[in-house]
């Protein structure tokens, strides 16, 4: 089985890079991606390419090069579907707001949706391929839908969890450290689908990294190692706080346990809390999951994860608060860096929403600089906790351009991102223009204690 065309509903930051790179790679496959979002679409399209919605390292040049080659974005979901013998569905799963499961499970509307969609336009056979994380076994909701619209379309579904992350992105599909398929392969036309679709990663990827299982593996496989990677910088972020109290340096313990080849370095590094789109959902998921087949101790051992990050966020603005005498109130602070890691402008969870909410609660004016997260999304983000009215918010938080501005007489200074070109601030102007004492407070351990103290910094960093 040949793919000529695949559809991708959801331009976001996990259908725009992954469609990019593999129409850049299969350049005989002809790749749509659509969305109902117009907006975004028409930044997709926009002339300018340094102007899609998505930053990442190295895409604008992929999507320049492939665009209206055989990269396409459009808002016309039906065509898409309708010619397409693959559709990735890549879009939005957050977590309910409402009803059963509040808080915790996914909301499946925005798939359900789609496959109601494709039910409803396809009249040939097709590849559904389910790219956005999901609930384990959600593959079979899909094809309860797809197999009773009688319209006689055949439907394989496939899972294919992506394992990017933001601002790596674009490397981390180009190299993967393994290429997950899951699909139905106790049956011929199962094992088919699932070499077609193998077909099309083998263009880049060596056959050894692509992984075939059955569905519900690779569904539970991708909770599995998201919950994994973010209990481990949970792990650190515990003895972070030991560290405080005991005089031990959380960088030198990671190093020290990271050496171990057992454990290994990658994701030990202590900050002010994980952020992202995907680290809480999927563990409030798994949660939920958890407990709805009553396994308590399991559902209990993974939210503890969350409860600790909770911790770390809410402990890092309380340090603040203390540090400066107990009180914020009327007390300019400059947070430096929105999104929830570097190199993105993606801002969901981030660490910096939650300590600027707790700063707000405590009456204090806010300035924030991010170089890459725009100054309305500061405000939904914020606006979206309903802590306050709109109108406070914006007139208790200033978003500037640069981070002279921010500093200049401030109380004081937080690293909230890692972004590189905060190593380099000038920092003696910093100092210079804040009010005094200056206090500073690294979440990332980003900067180097001693030159700050040298300088005169009141210095305090996560986990020393
Ligand atoms: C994550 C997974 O890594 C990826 O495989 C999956 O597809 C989606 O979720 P992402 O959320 O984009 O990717 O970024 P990631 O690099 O995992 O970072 C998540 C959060 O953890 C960030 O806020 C980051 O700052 C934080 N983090 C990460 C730490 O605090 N310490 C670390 O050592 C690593
Ligand atoms: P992710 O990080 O998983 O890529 P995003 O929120 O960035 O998530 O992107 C998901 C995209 O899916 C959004 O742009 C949204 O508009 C789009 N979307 C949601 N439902 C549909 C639908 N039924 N048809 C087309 N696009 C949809």
């Amino acid at each position: 089985m040949k793919i000529k065309n695949i559809c991708c509903i959801g331009a976001g930051y996990v259908g725009g890079p992954t469609m990019a790179v593999i129409a850049q790679k299969c350049p005989e496959i002809n790749v749509t991606v659509v969305d109902i979002n117009e907006k975004r679409i028409a930044a997709w399209n926009d002339k300018d390419v340094e102007n899609i919605p998505i930053y990442e390292p190295g895409l604008s040049e992929i999507v320049k090069k492939a665009r209206d080659r055989n990269l396409f974005f459009s808002t016309d979901v039906d065509a898409a579907i309708d010619k397409a013998d693959m559709i990735f569905i890549s879009v939005n799963t957050p977590t309910k707001t409402y009803g059963i499961g509040k808080g915790m499970a996914a909301d499946l509307k925005f798939i359900e949706l789609c496959a109601r969609q494709i039910a409803r336009v396809s009249k040939n056979d097709k590849i559904v391929v389910e790219k956005s994380t999901l609930p384990v076994r959600t593959a079979e909701a899909l094809k309860n839908i797809l197999d009773n619209t009688g319209n006689g379309v055949n439907y394989q579904i496939l899972s294919n969890p992506e394992f990017l992350a933001e601002g790596t992105a674009v490397d981390d599909l180009m190299t993967p450290d393994r290429v997950l398929i899951g699909g139905d392969i106790d049956t011929t036309e199962g094992k088919e689908a699932v070499e077609a679709l193998v077909d099309i990663y083998a263009h880049w990827v060596p056959r050894e990294r692509l992984l075939t299982t059955n569905v519900w593996s690779s569904e539970l496989s991708k909770l599995t190692a998201n919950a994994f990677l973010a209990q481990r910088v949970s792990s650190i972020n515990a003895m972070s706080e030991l560290c405080e109290k005991t005089g031990a340096d959380v960088n030198e313990v990671s190093k020290a346990v990271g050496m171990d080849s057992r454990i290994g370095p990658k994701f030990l590094k202590s900050s002010v809390g994980f952020g992202g789109s995907c680290f809480q959902k999927d563990i409030l998921n798994l949660v939920y999951i958890s407990k709805s087949f009553g396994l308590n101790e399991v559902a209990d051992y993974w939210e503890q994860v969350i409860l600790m990050n909770d911790h770390q966020k809410r402990r890092f603005a309380a340090k603040i608060v203390q540090t400066l005498f107990n009180t914020v109130s009327g007390k300019k602070i400059a947070l430096l860096g929105w999104a929830f890691k570097k190199d993105t402008n993606d801002t969901r969870e981030s660490a910096a929403i939650y300590v600027a909410d707790y700063l707000l609660n405590e009456q204090a004016e806010i300035v924030v600089y991010d170089p890459k997260v725009k100054t309305e999304q500061i405000y939904a983000d914020l606006d979206y906790l309903n802590s306050r009215p709109s109108e406070e918010n914006r007139s208790r938080v200033k978003v500037v351009n640069t981070p002279y501005e921010a500093t200049k007489d401030s109380h004081a200074v937080a690293v909230l991102t890692e972004w590189d070109e905060f190593k380099d601030l000038d920092w003696q102007k910093v100092y210079d223009e804040m009010l005094k004492p200056a206090f500073l407070f690294d979440g990332r351990r980003l900067l180097e204690r001693e030159t700050k103290e040298t300088i005169g910094f009141e210095f305090y960093a996560i986990g020393s």
